[in-house]
């Protein structure tokens, strides 16, 4: 008689609750860049994208980095939030509570690494400061600039509950704006927001108390949040523990720790193979595809992926707060879910699994698999800018049992 999989009797699979929301289960799609919002709009494309993921059982999907005003674009096919895309968020919103999963969306400003050619103004950051990876120089902000930022968080949050999203996830993790204040290597400020690490953390704190009155108490805000930049000179561990605290106090109701900085090390917060080829392939511009071709090995680095590979930085942060703290980094399979939820970690958050198979969630539970075929070849992300992003691996069919 042929062997029928067996219900998963895993503890990820029972609900839990995020200030005032619960989740039909652990599991939260981290937010992924999608690469579906062509004139900073979102789509069809984006909408059916989240619907599939809520219909293969993750607990909460999150729409991934939506800027908080024009200037906060990162690419030129990001979305940022304005009134006149609410009724088409909303539609994306309904479409996955109709799947029976929440919703969050992932609000930010990308500072710095801002492209000037796609807002059109120079970009701001904490600090005066090249960028690399854009051949740019930002401008520092100034008293007027911080004010304006911070109403423009609470303005996209706002706005982000009217389209009916469960949650926000505030952005301070991965070099963008919030995180570029507290890294020392984009904050060399010599006023009350930058120097010692209290004062790193004013801005990133008081943008969070900001949200938190305009959303209201137990309403989830989530904060992404790193635990190290992956460089020298960056946010350490030992500070990323005492942030965690800070965004606790402030209003926070969940944190993500992560890690890395975009414009610096783009693949730290994702471990494994560089896909420099697809890069090469998609790039139009033939002087960036020579440059690339040439040097693309040398300037991004490659870092070996590791199973559950935030884990230990990011029980410390844990330890040292009491809202729920989410796991993130190399999610495979129902043993590390396990690991994670055993150590007190209240959410598991999974990205590459779910691009790789939408219902990874669904099969996990239903036991019809225990982990998921994801190599990480990051094909994925240079699939986002390129085509939306997908699974493009060639490598079908390994689902382990
Ligand atoms: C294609 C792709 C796009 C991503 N885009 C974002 C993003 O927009 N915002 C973000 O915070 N993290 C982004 N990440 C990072 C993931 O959310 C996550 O932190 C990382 O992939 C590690 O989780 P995993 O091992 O489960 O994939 C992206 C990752 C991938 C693979």
């Amino acid at each position: 008689m042929q062997n029928l999989p067996q219900q998963s009797k895993s503890k990820v699979f029972i609900p839990g609750k995020i200030g005032n929301v619960e989740l039909r289960n652990r599991t939260i799609r981290s937010g992924c860049f999608e690469g579906m919002c062509a004139n900073a709009t979102p789509s069809e494309a984006l909408i059916e994208h989240h619907r599939r993921v809520a219909a293969g059982g993750i607990g909460m999907t999150t729409v991934a980095y939506c800027a908080i005003s024009n200037d906060g674009v990162a690419f030129g096919h990001e979305m940022w939030m304005r009134e006149e895309i609410i009724p088409i968020l909303k539609r994306l919103t309904d479409a996955v509570h109709k799947e029976g999963a929440a919703v969050s969306i992932q609000l930010g400003h990308c500072g710095f690494f801002a492209n000037k050619s796609v807002i059109g103004v120079t970009p701001i950051g904490p600090s005066r400061k090249f960028c690399l990876f854009r051949y740019s120089i930002c401008r520092a902000m100034n008293e007027e600039d911080i004010k304006r930022v911070r109403e423009d968080f609470g303005k996209a949050a706002k706005m982000a509950v009217t389209a009916g999203f469960d949650t926000v996830e505030i952005h301070a993790g991965h070099g963008y704006l919030l995180s570029q204040f507290l890294s020392p290597w984009t904050n060399s400020r010599r006023d009350q927001y930058g120097g010692s690490l209290e004062n790193r953390l004013r801005f990133p704190v008081s943008v969070i108390k900001h949200v938190r009155e305009v959303v209201g108490p137990g309403y989830p805000i989530i904060i992404k949040m790193n635990c190290d930049d992956g460089f020298k000179g960056g946010l350490t561990i030992d500070e990323a523990v005492q942030a965690g605290q800070a965004f606790e106090a402030a209003g926070a109701s969940m944190l993500v720790p992560s890690c890395g900085f975009t414009a610096r090390t783009s693949f730290y917060m994702m471990r494994g193979n560089v896909p420099i080829w697809d890069y090469v392939k998609s790039e139009k511009n033939p002087v960036t595809k020579m440059g690339m071709t040439l040097f693309g090995r040398l300037i991004v680095k490659e870092i070996p992926f590791q199973e559950l590979f935030l884990f230990d930085q990011a029980k410390r942060i844990k330890d040292a707060v009491k809202i729920p703290v989410a796991c993130i980094g190399g999610v495979c399979s129902v043993d590390n879910m396990d690991k994670v939820k055993q150590a007190g970690f209240e959410f598991i958050e999974i990205g590459r699994a779910t691009i790789r198979d939408p219902d990874v969630i669904r099969k996990m539970q239903s036991g019809e698999i225990s982990a998921s075929d994801c190599d990480h070849c990051n094909r994925c992300v240079a699939a986002m800018t390129a085509q939306g992003v997908t699974c493009v691996a060639e490598s079908k069919g390994l689902m382990s049992k």
